[in-house]
């Protein structure tokens, strides 16, 4: 896929950088260290996490797919905030996406993972490409699990870390017209809560981020409308603030909201009314594709 090279093509463009933040510096110093590795760092959630925690003081990795707007990002950092930081440009599609970045942050300290470089689809699953499909199984799954397996070890040995995993409000019912999508995220969820128990005797905090919808580049390249949605700093704030207190965090009041009324459901009523909003929410197929919208949720 030919990714934009322009500084705001594809970008949630209110993205100011915060304040440098002196309380939430000395929390995270003292209960992670002083660096930490954030996926998906270019865009939307993962780029807000990547200033707040610079605003916090920490060194960077920063890890996406394109050098010269991670590298210009980068510089942007250490400018605004003094930090260290560290690009590293890969494709988490591929098998050796997150052993690369094992690799590479082996010489510095890393106490925080936040695991944010993932993506969506839209429409029917049997019409999309299952290239894609599979390829959304490595980027939302396999690198996931590759790298809470790989900096999960670092923090057991070194008796202190944090790692964030971003599942969605999708994560807890199957989603007609995102199926494969939720799917991935039902792993990360329950990866996260399960690790949350395996490691807390270490001193590990592990969380799950499970927003509703989100402005970011996702809704683009998963061809999809978001009217109501929140913005990626309600998301990296909030999930910053549960880290160590809760396992699930329902950042933002319209994550929280959608979360408790779909909970009053069963889980099959569940599916249905997520049909219904992703009915709505899905993009017209391109003209020239003959495949019917399906008539999800009756
Ligand atoms: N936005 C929402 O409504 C929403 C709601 C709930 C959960 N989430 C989850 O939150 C996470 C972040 O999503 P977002 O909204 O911030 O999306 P986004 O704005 O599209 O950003 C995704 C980031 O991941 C990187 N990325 C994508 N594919 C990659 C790959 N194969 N290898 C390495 N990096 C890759 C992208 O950079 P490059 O393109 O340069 O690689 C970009 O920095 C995802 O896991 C998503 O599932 C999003």
């Amino acid at each position: 896929m030919a990714l934009p090279q322009g500084p705001n093509e594809g970008r949630w463009p209110d993205q100011a950088f915060p304040k440098p933040d002196p309380v939430a510096a000395a929390h995270l110093r003292h209960r992670y260290g002083t660096w930490a590795v954030v996926t998906g760092a270019f865009d939307g959630i993962g780029r807000e996490f990547a200033l707040q925690l610079g605003a916090a003081g920490q060194n960077l990795v920063l890890v996406a797919r394109r050098q010269g707007l991670l590298d210009a990002f980068a510089r942007e950092l250490t400018q605004a905030y003094g930090v260290q930081t560290r690009v590293i440009a890969v494709d988490l599609a591929t098998g050796t996406g997150a052993d690369e970045i094992t690799a590479r942050t082996g010489d510095v300290d890393v106490g925080l993972l936040v695991a944010a470089a993932g993506f969506g689809t839209s429409g029917p699953f049997v019409d999309g490409s299952v290239a894609e499909a599979l390829g959304m199984i490595d980027v939302n799954c396999r690198a996931i699990a590759a790298l809470s397996h790989a900096f999960g070890r670092r923090f057991v040995q070194r008796r202190r870390g944090g790692l964030v995993l971003m599942s969605s409000l999708v994560a807890f019912q199957g989603v007609p017209l995102a199926a494969n999508y939720a799917a991935t995220k039902a792993y990360v969820q329950a990866l996260a809560e399960g690790l949350r128990i395996e490691l807390k005797p270490y001193g590990v905090d592990v969380i799950a981020s499970a927003p509703g919808p989100i402005h970011s580049g996702f809704a683009r390249r998963a061809a999809m409308t978001m009217g109501l949605a929140q913005t990626p700093r309600a998301v990296a704030g909030a999930t910053l603030r549960a880290l160590g207190r809760w396992g699930t965090a329902r950042p933002g009041w319209l994550s929280k909201c959608l979360h408790g009324a779909l909970m009053l459901l069963p889980r099959w009523g569940r599916v249905r009314v997520m049909g219904v909003v992703m009915g709505g929410m899905t993009q017209s197929p391109p003209p020239g594709h003959t495949a019917r919208k399906p008539e999800v949720g009756r």
